[in-house]
């Protein structure tokens, strides 16, 4: 598995990602909006040239990133590839001199809660009803 930037091309796998991995849909406007804000940002985990995961954050305040989606494909799940992006990711905020990154998870979401914490990150508050189904989240914080 290769971590590479991810590329306008990605967008019809990556959109295939977060439907069966995070359950959403979004317009391809999104991905580019995304891809434009913070390119080092919006990493792609690669298997002979397919995606089978990615990290899209933005730079939200000074000194501040937001992961605002990062899945692997369920079949792919367990073998590295999310650490291979978190750890490129947290070089490339190192790269851009951040000091805090910020998400958002499901509270019945225990396999990236123990994930993310196993990276540092610690929640640091409840949001009630944060997602459109009604569930609530959980604000989780990492300080670099
Ligand atoms: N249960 C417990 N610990 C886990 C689990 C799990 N199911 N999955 C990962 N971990 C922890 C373990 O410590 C694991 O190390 P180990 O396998 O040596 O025990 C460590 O995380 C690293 O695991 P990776 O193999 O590197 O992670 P993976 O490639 O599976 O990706 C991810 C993790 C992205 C969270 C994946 O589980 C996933 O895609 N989940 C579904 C989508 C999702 O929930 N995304 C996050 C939503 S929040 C947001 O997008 C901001």
């Amino acid at each position: 598995m290769r971590i590479r930037p991810f590329v306008p091309n990605d967008i019809p796998a990556v959109a295939s990602i977060v439907r069966e991995a995070l359950r959403e849909n979004y317009p391809t406007s999104l991905y580019l909006d995304i891809h434009r804000w913070w390119r080092d940002g919006f990493l792609v985990a690669d298997l002979d040239g397919h995606p089978v995961g990615f990290l899209a954050s933005v730079i939200t305040a000074d000194g501040q990133a937001r992961i605002l989606m990062f899945a692997v494909t369920s079949g792919f799940r367990r073998r590295g590839g999310g650490s291979a992006m978190m750890n490129a990711f947290l070089q490339a905020c190192a790269m851009r001199g951040l000091k805090r990154i910020e998400l958002e998870v499901r509270v019945s979401n225990a396999e990236a809660i123990a994930f993310y914490k196993r990276y540092g990150f610690e929640i640091a508050g409840a949001l009630p009803r944060f997602y459109t189904d009604g569930e609530d989240g959980y604000k989780m914080l990492k300080h670099l």
